[in-house]
């Protein structure tokens, strides 16, 4: 993360293509496989209960989270805007024989999805933050809101601003910290210029607003993780140590103030059902 304006728009594109190869391996350690843990156990209780419903894995990557809704018979629509993205998650798709039948792949950008009916999903994910990176945050959750169904619902995480925070108090420019402060914008630094973008962060509050503005109702808003878990892997060296971070992060999320010292927020929310909506 820094300051200054990246030049180019399609900056994560570019990155996201490069490493669409290694990306699954970047994430192949203990502390990646607790986060994981923490995700499903967020997500489980949200499956739609009507057996093959229609899914979107909104910057799925290389599809970690639609091929596990795929692989429990929903019908997933998997959207990435990196196409390299698109063909890793086609590969996995296409190994799991009559399944990949229903699935739909598609290289577009989360802001704009005139391809995706509207009302027609009864779940949506945006997970690792496709949020934070594209570049209008309002017109992506719009794009959820419309595509989602009548009590449909949507899970996205987000980087938290709050935490972002001490990497500008690291830094001692006060310049830039208020910068910062202001407008929630930094950067996505890699060494070509070329594949730099522009990550917008969130306080718990903006975020639940964003959500709330098109039309959500929100159902829960948790800290991901709470416990900075990755500054110190031995945590999850001793015995029985997944299942008891687990526990804790369960009992700490039960205060919503928590998720404030936590690096990524995920948000849950619901489109209500169209009586409600009417009331
Ligand atoms: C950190 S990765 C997360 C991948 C996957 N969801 C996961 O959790 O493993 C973020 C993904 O979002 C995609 N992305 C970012 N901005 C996007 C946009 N505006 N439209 C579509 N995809 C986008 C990137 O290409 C990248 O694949």
């Amino acid at each position: 993360m820094a300051s200054g304006r990246p030049k180019h728009r399609d900056g994560s594109r570019r990155y996201h293509d490069r490493v669409s190869r290694q990306y699954d391996s970047i994430y192949e350690d203990p502390y990646w496989h607790f986060h994981d843990e923490l995700t499903w156990r967020l997500i489980k209780p949200h499956l739609p209960r009507d057996a093959g419903a229609a899914c979107a894995d909104l910057g799925c990557g290389t599809g970690k989270w639609g091929l596990k809704l795929l692989k429990s018979g929903f019908a997933v629509t998997f959207i990435d805007h990196a196409a390299a993205m698109i063909e890793q998650t086609r590969a996995k798709v296409e190994s799991m024989g009559p399944r990949a039948k229903r699935a739909t792949l598609l290289a577009a950008d989360i802001v704009d999805l005139p391809m995706v009916e509207r009302d027609s999903m009864a779940l949506t994910l945006a997970m690792g933050d496709p949020l934070s990176i594209c570049s209008d945050a309002h017109a992506a959750v719009r794009e959820m809101h419309r595509i989602s169904r009548p009590g449909g619902v949507v899970i996205a995480t987000a980087d938290n601003k709050l935490a972002a925070l001490d990497h500008y108090v690291e830094r001692g420019n006060l310049d830039a910290l208020e910068e910062f402060a202001r407008t929630g914008r930094t950067n996505w630094l890699t060494a070509d210029e070329r594949e730099r973008f522009e990550l917008t962060t969130f306080t718990p509050l903006s975020l639940r607003k964003l959500f709330e503005q098109v039309g959500f109702e929100v159902l829960s808003l948790t800290g991901k993780s709470i416990v900075p878990v990755r500054d110190n892997k031995l945590l999850l060296e001793q015995p029985d140590a997944m299942e008891r971070l687990l526990r804790i992060e369960a009992e700490l999320s039960r205060d919503p103030a928590a998720a404030a010292r936590a690096g990524h927020l995920q948000i849950t929310a619901r489109k209500p059902n169209v009586a409600a909506a009417s009331e």
